[in-house]
């Protein structure tokens, strides 16, 4: 197998970062690379839930780093600490994120900011320290949605914000990949996580576990997009051909 080639289901020791690490989507995919054979730095904010996380598993397999990706400076640190003290990135989950209805009747623009920093420029920080200091990165998986797709009735803060970061990685991705770093954007449906408790009714979603699976696959294969569930993605994906008064009426009824 060629170095470029190695697969992810074969850690070998390799680090991998994941970012929103102690809970939900992150906590699997951590779980998942460790478990096969990654030691894995986790980050969020909560020291308590990564801990925990640690404690799940072989000694010296979860290595925790809190990091709040909205503190500029402190993602840089991060990056430099890792690459300095416990190995060389080659993988990295940025899949830190929040969401928050943002129903225009009580539209505002600082909740829309908040969300931004974390979703967008949260993750803007992570690759900008990644590219800057790693030095054998291969892999970046960036944690979109399958609402980037189209704009969501009463979440336009939280699905706009995805749609930048699909829009962003497919532009940065050319030059990525010459540097020798494939990109993946991760956009899944709906998974049933502290997230969107509310949003979602659980029926409809999956669980983390599942979900870290179709993300280890995708990664395995090396696919510039991982979207699941399969039939949920090619529904969402295929109204982005809708034209837009067909959208709309659609649309309006979940206001
Ligand atoms: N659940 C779904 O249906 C769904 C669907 C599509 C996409 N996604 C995406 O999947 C990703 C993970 O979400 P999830 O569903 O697994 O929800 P989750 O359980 O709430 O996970 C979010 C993680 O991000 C961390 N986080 C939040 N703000 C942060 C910050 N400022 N700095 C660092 N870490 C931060 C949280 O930990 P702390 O609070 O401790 O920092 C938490 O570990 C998100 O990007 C989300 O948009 C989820």
């Amino acid at each position: 197998m060629t170095e470029s080639k190695k697969s992810i289901y074969r850690g070998n020791n390799r680090l991998a970062w994941v970012t929103g690490a102690g809970t939900g989507i992150g906590r699997s995919v951590s779980s998942a690379l460790a478990k096969n054979g990654w030691r894995v730095v986790a980050s969020a904010r909560s020291l308590q839930n990564l801990n925990s996380l640690r404690e799940e598993h072989q000694p010296g397999m979860i290595l925790p780093i809190p990091l709040d990706v909205t503190d500029c400076n402190a993602t840089g640190v991060a990056v430099k600490n890792i690459e300095g003290d416990i190995g060389a990135i080659e993988l990295a989950i940025l899949n830190a994120g929040t969401f928050k209805t943002t129903p225009l009747s009580d539209f505002s623009v600082d909740e829309m900011m908040e969300i931004f920093e974390v979703n967008v420029f949260g993750v803007a920080r992570c690759i900008r320290s990644l590219l800057s200091t790693s030095r054998r990165l291969k892999t970046i998986a960036v944690m979109g949605s399958l609402a980037g797709y189209r704009g969501l009735p009463k979440a336009s803060s939280y699905s706009a914000s995805k749609a930048a970061l699909i829009n962003f990685v497919e532009a940065i991705r050319p030059e990525a990949v010459k540097r020798g770093i494939n990109l993946s954007m991760v956009n899944p449906g709906f998974v049933n996580t502290r997230l969107t408790p509310s949003y979602i009714p659980p029926i409809l979603g999956i669980s983390p576990d599942r979900a870290a699976q179709y993300i280890l696959d995708g990664l395995e294969r090396e696919q510039m997009e991982i979207a699941f569930p399969k039939s949920l993605s090619q529904l969402i994906r295929s109204t982005r051909h809708f034209p837009d008064d067909l959208y709309y009426k659609i649309s309006r009824r979940f206001v």
